[in-house]
């Protein structure tokens, strides 16, 4: 079974050909992410209107690099929440006049499912692997949730961020430090050449719960920023790299140790059998080596550019759907606050 996933939710226009939802037959992404950094972050009239140009070409490449025509498919599938919303509309229009046109069935699938999927391609099958149940912790720009998943389209929420998402807090971190956009990479990559000595950044603590809070780490590091006169930018010299490195390494650490501890103590109150990593902050290394470092059961993380967003997933997760018989309707609307769980 093929199916083509269309992704356009935020900043990434992307389409994938994907065979019985675990083989990637082609899988295109165009990123704005030069676009938007010129405004420090995503302009969500401008990102809508970059899907509006970019989108079919994208998903003519992706049939043409699969070596198949829409007619062979046997289904059109998009994201359709959460997301931005006019973004959104793109791509679910997009998917409808697909469907429409070649007579296919049409899949809508929630973004944040699909970054669980990502978590089958590429040869690895949760499923036949560790097995059910399986702990998510889902953390993008715009979510941070664990989701404790008991099977396929069973899944229940069980932390989230009462803030700021932790892909968000590396951007702001990073916007804070010079590094540009988006924040989460370039705080990676400055990490890499710290020498250490921070000081070390207390975690934030939200009691008796196992949610997540990131606006105080942020509002820390802007502080620190500030102490070291790097923030605001100072007019008359350069930010000195060791110092931002070593800031930038000290971030990192507190947000990972925030991320697996909670993951490791909902995954233990669960009693799961697999940690699963998703959404484009799970494709920071500290966090993929720290998690499987600490957890105390196997953790299951896609290649990193199976992390970000892209088309592969939402395929993915499609098959899974037609799979059950789960049938979409034409007044399918987008629904940008759209929850897993
Ligand atoms: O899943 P995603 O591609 O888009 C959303 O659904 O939001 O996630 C984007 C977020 C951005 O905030 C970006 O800074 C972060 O993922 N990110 C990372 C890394 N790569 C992307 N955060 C930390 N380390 C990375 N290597
Ligand atoms: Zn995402």
């Amino acid at each position: 079974m093929r199916i083509i996933g269309i992704e356009s939710s935020c900043d990434e226009s992307a389409a994938a050909v994907i065979e019985d939802g675990r083989t990637i037959c082609s899988n295109v992404v165009a990123s704005q992410a030069e676009i938007h950094a010129k405004f420090g972050g995503i302009v969500p009239e401008i990102a809508s209107r970059q899907h509006m140009i970019t989108l079919i070409p994208v998903v003519q490449q992706a049939l043409e690099e699969a070596g198949v025509k829409a007619t062979e498919l046997d289904g059109i599938a998009v994201t359709y929440g959460p997301g931005l919303a006019g973004s959104l509309l793109i791509g679910v229009n997009a998917a409808k006049g697909l469907a429409l046109a070649n007579e296919l069935p049409f899949i809508g699938v929630n973004h944040l499912e699909g970054h669980i999927y990502a978590s089958w391609l590429e040869g690895t099958d949760p499923e036949q692997g560790t097995g059910f149940p399986l702990m998510c912790l889902i953390a993008s720009g715009g979510h941070t949730d664990l989701i404790l998943m008991e099977g396929h389209g069973r899944y229940t929420l069980i932390g989230r961020t009462r803030d700021d998402a932790a892909g968000e807090a590396f951007d702001k971190a990073a916007r804070v430090l010079g590094l540009g956009f988006p924040g989460g990479p370039a705080i990676q990559k400055a990490s890499e050449s710290s020498v250490g000595g921070e000081a070390r950044f207390t975690r934030p603590n939200v009691k008796d719960s196992l949610d997540f809070s990131f606006s105080g780490l942020k509002s820390a590091v802007v502080r620190r920023a500030q102490e070291k006169h790097m923030y605001p930018p100072p007019e008359d010299s350069d930010l000195d790299p060791q110092e931002v490195a070593n800031v930038a390494a000290a971030f990192q650490e507190a947000i990972v140790d925030c991320m697996v501890e909670r993951t490791i103590a909902a995954a233990r109150l669960h009693n799961v059998k697999g940690i699963l990593l998703g959404g484009g902050v799970a494709s920071n290394s500290l966090l993929r080596s720290e998690m499987s470092r600490r957890a105390p059961v196997e953790v299951i993380v896609p290649a990193p550019a199976l992390c970000t967003d892209n088309g592969a997933m939402i395929g993915a997760a499609a098959f899974f759907h037609l799979r059950h018989g789960n049938r979409f309707q034409w007044d399918l609307d987008v629904v940008p606050n759209l929850r897993l769980g």
